[in-house]
């Protein structure tokens, strides 16, 4: 499946947050394209992670790495995304359950020049994508209920996947989909072949002991 353009985007949420430099470095140089930059509130998942300031440094650190933020929290308003659009994120998504006026959300990320997408969760119906192409760069399929690092892929969302391509295909739009959730070696070239481009892997890759094998795994398993 060399044909499309897959890419993957590391989740250091299974990171060694003491070694995060080292851990970041290491998968910038063996491959991985994207930095995946989860923030949990404690209010919309049942988990506590990283703020602004964290995404500043590893900015200031890193200047060349592209940094997608996943942002678990509610209410998503735009004073939170502004700090993360100051602090450096190149792709933010959120969820629509936590965000009164989505789609004025998503102009406000584009027109600040960073990637906007969508998150939904597995239970969330993919139809209001249908009336805001325009204004996504991107839709996050979660393949697990946000929250956790770790979990099982649900199978039920890879038909998620399926539908959102097919939706965007039907109305002459060519999306990108990011899945998020239990992508490892053993499901990624199912996943792929469900439609999805961009595939976020957290303890598959930082938690493995060899993460240059992991990744060799996971593009092995992409181009089989
Ligand atoms: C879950 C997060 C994910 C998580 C994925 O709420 O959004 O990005 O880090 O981790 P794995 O790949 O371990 O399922
Ligand atoms: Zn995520």
């Amino acid at each position: 499946m060399k044909t499309r353009n897959f890419k993957i985007a590391g989740s250091i949420l299974s990171a060694d947050l003491l070694n995060l430099e080292k851990d970041v470095q290491q998968a910038l140089d063996e491959g991985v394209d994207i930095i995946h930059f989860d923030v949990m509130d404690y209010h919309y998942v049942p988990n506590m992670t990283f703020g602004p300031v964290f995404l500043q440094a590893m900015r200031k650190k890193f200047k060349d790495a592209i940094f997608d933020v996943h942002l678990m929290v509610s209410p998503c308003s735009e004073n939170i995304v502004d700090d993360y659009i100051k602090a450096g994120a190149n792709w933010i998504s959120f969820h629509p359950e936590a965000c009164v006026h989505t789609e004025r959300m998503l102009s406000h990320i584009q027109d600040s020049g960073v990637k906007a997408g969508l998150a939904l969760n597995p239970s969330t119906p993919p139809q209001m994508l249908r009336y805001l192409w325009d204004k996504l760069d991107f839709v996050l399929v979660m393949t697990v209920n946000p929250g956790f690092g770790g979990q099982k892929t649900i199978p039920a969302t890879l038909t998620k996947v399926y539908d959102v391509k097919a939706m965007a295909k039907a109305d002459g739009k060519d999306i990108l989909i990011e899945v998020d959730g239990g992508v490892k070696a053993s499901n990624i070239r199912e996943i792929a072949l469900s439609g999805a481009d961009v595939f976020v892997v957290g303890s598959a890759f930082f938690g493995a002991a060899d993460k240059k094998e992991a990744l060799k795994s996971l593009h092995d398993a992409l181009e089989a």
